[in-house]
């Protein structure tokens, strides 16, 4: 397609009225199931304080710096992900594919957790908290069942499917202007519950006190993958917000703002379940049942109100949910326009419905498909571990690679200081990072990584995955 007509594409999709829009729009992407959900129990299960620090570096060091990066481009290019890099060269078409297909397995998963999210609004209301001893088992018997979970999953897809059919604009917008400080609110009146418990201040230890002996090579691949998945790094979504944003915007604050609020989500949720799960006595190394378990426990003492802000709590955990997975959906879609010429409905519809099969594999696989493994693991991790641990990172590391050493440094500060007109005073810092360290700190993080873990064979399948995209990358 003739850039043109690209960029006319571009103007039919989404335009940010505002700067208060775009922050609201990426911090959207952003704050999902990756903070409220997948955080706290990676944290549990990855020893604590430990794992927080290092998430910390990977955020601020790399994840921020990549987060500039795809603004960088998305902006400069005016582009989608694939138009973006292919602009540059053909050779790289592979590396903005390779983000349509983590985008796509990502969704291979996240709205059977989306759909956990929705059946708990209504589960908060009848009657899930009046017997809070069996809170836990009740989420073990709801996610391991054959049709429930599934029914949710489809509500919850078919959510997404009309809010992309119809363009982002409009309602989701306004439904995330409300809940998204919803959330935020609710999050802090938890925490203050969580720790008035009694023995909370354990939970507090466990979050602060790092505990330096169990990191492994695997703590720190666990840190990074979580840092592009909450970020909605890796996969050019960035790339794309990038794109639509307006000359004079300043890159590097925004991209800042947005890093800084995805964070604070993140640890006002962890610190608003682990002070409770120890003074309730739980195990931190709990899993995904975490906050479906914890957070209606805390609401379950506190009778008629504690049934409504939970419903509340799981309404706005679902908004957060789909305004981060429309995202998804959208870098998929906009593939499917941009480079297979398909129109937005049919677009939207074909890949959804390959979504849903994968979504099927992965809800099956926690109960009735629990024995099907692929390399090891069930359909759900194949597809989580498939995307956060290797392609957002190897994504994250080939868009440094591209703009560090493909990008030429005057167009970069150009972009960077809008003309010359903005200061950026740590753009050499910025491009040293994006073109030594980065690279390199991914690459010693992923094979320390790949060498901890047990699931070998499905990184070596991952990265073939990548070699293959790579070799093919002119028919992309
Ligand atoms: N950042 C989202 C979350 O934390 O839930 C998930 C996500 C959205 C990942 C969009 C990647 C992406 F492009």
């Amino acid at each position: 397609m003739p850039k043109t007509e690209q960029r006319v594409e571009q103007k039919q999709r989404e335009n940010w009225g505002s700067r208060i829009g775009f922050i609201l729009a990426a911090a959207g992407s952003a704050i999902g199931l990756g903070n409220i959900w997948r955080f706290p129990y990676l944290t549990g299960e990855n020893g604590g304080g430990a794992f927080i620090i290092i998430y910390l570096a990977c955020v601020f060091i790399v994840g921020l710096s990549i987060m500039i990066a795809e603004f960088t481009i998305g902006r400069r290019t005016s582009l989608a992900a694939v138009g973006a890099y292919k602009s540059y060269s053909r050779r790289w078409t592979f590396a903005g594919a390779l983000g349509a297909l983590s985008g796509f397995f990502i969704m291979g998963f996240y709205p059977v957790v989306g759909g956990w999210a929705l059946a708990y609004v209504f589960k908060s209301l009848t009657g899930l908290l009046s017997s809070p001893e069996t809170i836990g088992d009740a989420f073990s018997a709801f996610i391991t069942g054959t049709y429930e979970p599934l029914i949710w999953m489809v509500i919850y897809l078919a959510l997404n499917v009309f809010i992309v059919a119809r363009g982002v604009k409009g309602g989701i917008e306004t439904a995330g202007k409300v809940l998204m400080p919803t959330l935020f609110v609710l999050l802090v009146f938890i925490i203050f519950r969580s720790v008035s418990l009694e023995g909370a201040v354990e939970g507090l230890k466990f979050l602060f006190m790092p505990k330096w002996e169990d990191v492994s090579g695997q703590t720190f691949l666990a840190a990074l993958g979580q840092a592009f998945f909450s970020l909605s790094l890796g996969m050019g979504c960035m790339i794309t917000y990038g794109s639509y944003l307006d000359k004079k915007e300043n890159l590097q604050r925004n991209a800042a703002i947005v890093t800084t609020m995805d964070t604070c989500a993140a640890l006002l949720a962890a610190i608003a379940i682990f002070p409770a799960l120890f003074a309730f006595g739980m195990e931190p190394a709990q899993g995904p049942g975490l906050v479906f378990v914890v957070v209606p426990q805390i609401f379950a003492k506190m009778g008629a109100l504690g049934v409504l802000l939970s419903a509340i709590f799981f309404v706005a955990l679902t908004v957060a949910a789909l305004t981060s997975s429309v995202s998804l959906l959208e870098v998929v879609t906009a593939y499917l326009i941009d480079e297979k010429k398909m129109d937005r409905k049919p677009a939207v519809y074909a890949s959804s419905a390959v979504m849903i099969i994968l979504c099927i594999l992965s809800s099956l696989s926690l109960g009735v498909l629990s024995g099907v493994k692929l390399f090891g693991v069930g359909f759900f991790d194949f597809f989580d571990i498939l995307t956060d641990k290797i392609f957002l990172a190897i994504g994250g590391m080939l868009l440094a690679i591209f703009v560090g050493w493909f990008v030429k440094k005057e167009d970069l500060k150009d972009e960077l200081t809008n003309g010359g007109t903005v200061e950026f005073k740590l753009f050499e810092v910025w491009y040293n990072l994006i073109k030594y360290v980065i690279p390199v700190a991914i690459a010693i993080i992923a094979v320390s990584g790949i060498m901890a873990i047990e699931q070998t064979s499905l990184m070596l399948f991952g990265l073939a995955v990548i070699v293959v995209l790579a070799i093919f990358s002119k028919k992309l």
